[in-house]
């Protein structure tokens, strides 16, 4: 072959290769491996919490062929143990000693707000997969914070509206003393008390202690028409099964947020049989999404999902979205931002958009325990917006 001849050849394999190059995302022409830092509780009274979160987040990259964006992810690890203490030095380690590029965080309130200020101060995105702070949508908010979950308001606030229809007048109030179980009882209250009814006591102990026995026996003496509580994981186990061995669920319908009966009926047993919970998941939604989703959890893990693997799935579609409008690029913070803002998410729940302050607003479902499931009764607020108080965006 002559050499012009040769040079033609070799120039228009070069064009081909360059423009099928540029016809593939950015991301795959050398973008790195995506450092996704998932700070959850691994152990302690929210372990399985933590766990669930993290199978439903791995379970919607697997679908995507395991990158988001075209990006390989690469997951580092802290076991946050639900300790608010040690929390703003774990996620500052994930940033500067791991330099993650987005954090996935965390199931405990206090823990979540120590990073949503890391989050806030440092610019990284930060979508918190469970904790309901009402601060994280509030005053904390920031234009790289979001949430995939609920804020603590909302299933209480749901539920005050529930116990009123049914006509209960005085209810006592119980749970762990931290902004999870506080802002729940205040989300309660706010709509309970508007209705007609009332708070008579307020009881808390300290988180996670489940020592429950002197404030049960209070419960008997003050013969409320109902208790509302909020109680999440071992200390939800606990509760329940205590409160039908003090013979309270006989004589005081027990209402809850959802989380009471949420992942821990197994343990529960006959104990949870019928109570009445809110939540924005319940495991009889029956939808084509919700099944493919349920089907395909319990066949990758040999586990039922829960609201935790729920939210867990749906942080990492909230990520995909962001990622894919940036092509990988997460430097391009605007844009990401701004596709999260507008998107639907599809999620196993039921579709759901965010709020001004990046808080879903979705359905609250009411649900009964029948058998080992949290069956759908009705919905108890349709498209529930947090209000996102003290939040500038
Ligand atoms: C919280 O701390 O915000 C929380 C923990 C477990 C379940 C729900 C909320």
């Amino acid at each position: 072959m002559n050499p012009s001849r040769r040079t033609l050849i070799s120039r228009a394999i070069a064009t081909l290769a360059l423009s099928a190059l540029s016809a593939l995302p950015a991301l795959a022409q050398g973008l790195p491996k995506l450092k996704v830092g998932l700070m959850l509780p691994y152990t302690g009274t929210y372990a399985a919490l933590g766990n669930a979160i993290e199978n439903g987040f791995r379970l919607h990259i697997t679908e995507q062929g395991g990158k988001l964006a075209g990006r390989e992810i690469e997951f580092v690890k802290v076991d946050d143990e639900s300790d608010p203490s040690k929390a703003t030095d774990n996620v500052n380690k994930l940033i500067k000693r791991d330099n993650v590029d987005v954090l996935i965080g965390s199931v405990h309130s206090g823990v979540a707000m120590a990073m949503a200020k890391v989050a806030k101060d440092t610019g990284t995105v930060l979508i918190v997969p469970n904790a309901g702070a009402d601060a994280v949508t509030g005053p904390m908010c920031a234009s790289n914070i979001f949430r995939s979950s609920f804020s603590n308001w909302q299933p209480g606030y749901a539920m005050g509206e529930v116990v009123a229809k049914k006509g209960h007048k005085k209810v006592v109030t119980i749970t762990w003393k931290y902004a999870a179980g506080d802002e729940s009882i205040r989300g309660f209250k706010e709509s309970f008390e508007k209705a007609g009814g009332k708070v008579v006591k307020e009881l808390t102990l300290p988180f996670p202690n489940v020592e429950f026995q002197a404030l049960l026996t209070e419960i008997a003496a003050a013969k409320p028409d109902a208790v509302y509580t909020f109680f999440a994981g071992g200390g939800a186990v606990k509760f329940v099964k205590d409160y039908a061995a003090a013979g309270l669920k006989k004589t005081v319908p027990l209402y809850g947020a959802g989380f009471l009966t949420d992942g821990t009926l197994d343990a529960q047993g006959a104990d949870a049989a019928d109570l009445l919970t809110t939540l924005h998941y319940a495991d009889s939604l029956n939808t084509p999404r919700d099944n493919a989703f349920r089907l395909l959890y319990a066949k990758t893990y040999k586990l039922q999902p829960d609201v935790y693997a729920v939210q867990g799935y749906d942080a990492a579609q909230m990520l995909a979205v962001g990622l894919n409008a940036v092509k990988g690029d997460m430097g391009k913070k605007a844009e990401f931002t701004a596709a999260i803002e507008k998107a639907k998410i599809d999620s196993p729940r039921g579709p759901f958009t965010l709020s001004k302050s990046h808080n879903p607003v979705q359905d609250i479902y009411l649900r009964q325990v029948g058998g080992k499931e949290n069956k759908l009764v009705n919905i108890a607020s349709k498209a529930l917006a947090d209000p996102g108080r003290g939040c500038k965006l």
